[in-house]
């Protein structure tokens, strides 16, 4: 039954679909050229997934790609996670407007986490009358709809739902890179870490059925993708709300019999639910990269506890030590929240005893940023001045160790998955380990999309310098 309603509710997104060609088609007469529309993403990789969706239905409609913020449909897909994601939204508005005064068929539209919030709803009906659409992250699905809504409508439309059951499969997408790709493999987080805005803006967890995800997977291998990455807010609770009974571990066994797929990714992996189950899955997977996310957050126990993680430090470092004994060239990466509620000198001090025991890979140390709603929000709060020392601290070590790391595997030669020409050097191409390091080497970009052997020559902190070692054996998909 529930499947039925999924798919009556796919055809009707799907015929506002070609109602939103008709509105493009007026505006490229009236315009007399193409319209052209510009998503811009904030936030993390499901995010930049829902972005790809939106710009599918884009391009369906009619619309053409710009590089440029000044097009004629333009749409932030926003972050709320920490306290300066909201501010690069309101920055960037502030600019939209300028454009919009000049380009009166210009239209605006918000979506994503930030929306959720009812105060940013409020602080926009009063201070950015401008904004043309603005909807939330339980009715993406329903962008087509709401984009005929908006061409039809006067004045600001705002549709914010305060949760869902559903998922919406086969909608349009655009992906960014023709190669790689993420996956929705759940959606939202039922953790409340005491600190965190994304289950009041997510929802609660739900998980897409295995099979619609290996068929999705398998359609992307035909068209051409060798990377693939699972996202989820906590993989490894997956498929705990679905009638079948399959683990996260048990998705990653059938995802790696997909023919084609070179390379599988995951994000992110809640150190509380990571089974022996998964070790042994990554520890036996020859597609399985070697890199695990394990977001640590703290390493005082009482702010563990305070934090609501459900681990404890001994617990967490037991468990990293029993991945890289059980694995050894996988690569660890973390991160980790400074100027928690009550967190003292001493506290911190314990969370830099951890990094230097697990010697990571790589570590994102962030700023404690209040959010409004969440319990660590009433909590007496850590003086700045506290926080910016023991912030410059962690990153001090953070850098010192994940040098030592990185730098393990200097003049190996190493599989590569090309992805794009440098960015400050264009003779060069950026190519990913498995482990996720980034290695940049000199060749020709019709190598991007290819796994190459490179020989790491030179370790430059946290990336290597490199040369293709046989560009004769470069294989991957041409
Ligand atoms: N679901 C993932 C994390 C998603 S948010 C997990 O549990 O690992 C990404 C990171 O942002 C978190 O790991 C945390 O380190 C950081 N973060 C979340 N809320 C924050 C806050 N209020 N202030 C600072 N950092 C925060
Ligand atoms: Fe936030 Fe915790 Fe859920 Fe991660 S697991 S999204 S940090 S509540
Ligand atoms: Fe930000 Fe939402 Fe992701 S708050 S980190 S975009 S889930």
């Amino acid at each position: 039954m529930r499947d039925e309603s999924m798919q009556d509710e796919k055809e009707r997104q799907y015929a506002y679909i070609e109602r939103a060609r008709k509105h493009v088609e007026k505006l490229t007469k009236e315009l007399g050229r193409k319209p052209v529309y510009h998503v811009t993403t904030f936030g993390c990789q499901m995010n930049a997934r829902d972005s790809e969706k939106l710009c599918g239905i884009l391009e369906e409609a009619g619309f053409a790609e710009s590089e440029e913020e000044n097009a004629d449909f333009v749409i932030f897909n926003t972050c709320t996670v920490r306290d300066n994601a909201n501010q690069k939204v309101y920055g960037r508005l502030g600019e939209l407007k300028g454009f919009k005064k000049r380009n009166p068929h210009m239209k605006i539209a918000l979506c994503g986490c930030m929306m959720q919030e009812a105060s940013v709803i409020e602080k926009i009906k009063e201070s950015y009358r401008f904004v043309d659409l603005i909807f939330g992250t339980h009715n993406i699905y329903k962008f087509a709809e709401l984009l005929c809504s908006m061409y039809e409508a006067e004045g600001m439309l705002i549709d914010i739902w305060q949760d869902t059951s559903e998922i919406v499969e086969d909608l349009p997408v655009k992906r960014k890179y023709p190669f790689k790709s993420g996956i929705n493999v759940m959606f939202g987080c039922n953790n409340f870490c005491s600190y965190c805005i994304v289950p009041y803006v997510r929802g609660r967890e739900r998980s897409r059925g295995p099979k619609d995800i290996l068929r999705e997977i398998e359609a992307l291998a035909a068209d051409g993708v060798v990377e693939i990455m699972l996202l989820g807010q906590n993989v490894n609770s997956y498929g705990k709300n679905l009638e079948e009974s399959i683990t996260f571990a048990g998705l990653l066994r059938e995802v790696e019999k997909v023919e084609g797929i070179e390379r599988i990714r995951f994000m992110t992996s809640h150190p509380k639910d990571l089974s022996e189950e998964l070790i042994q899955v990554m520890k036996d997977s020859k597609k399985i990269c070697r890199h695990l996310h394990l977001p640590l957050q703290a390493g005082s126990d009482r702010i563990l506890k305070a934090m609501n993680r459900g681990y404890t430090k001994e617990e967490y470092i037991a468990l990293a030590k029993h991945i890289r004994e059980e694995i050894p060239d996988m690569a660890l990466t973390t991160d980790i929240i400074v100027g928690f509620p009550g967190e003292t000198k001493e506290d911190v001090e314990e969370t830099i005893s951890v990094i230097k025991e697990v010697e990571y890979d790589n570590a994102f140390t962030f700023i404690y940023s209040k959010r409004t709603g969440t319990p660590a929000a009433a909590m007496e709060q850590v003086p700045e001045e506290i926080v910016k020392e023991g912030f410059d601290k962690v990153l001090k070590t953070v850098q010192e160790t994940a040098r030592k790391r990185v730098k393990r595997y200097q003049g190996q030669v190493l599989e590569a998955l090309v992805e794009e020409v440098n960015e400050q050097d264009d003779s060069l191409l950026t190519g990913r380990l498995s482990n996720n390091t980034i290695v940049h080497f000199p060749g020709s970009p019709s190598l991007i999309g290819k796994i190459v052997k490179v020989r790491l020559t030179e370790c430059r902190g946290f990336y290597y310098l490199g040369e293709i070692e046989k560009e004769a054996e470069a294989y991957g998909r041409i």
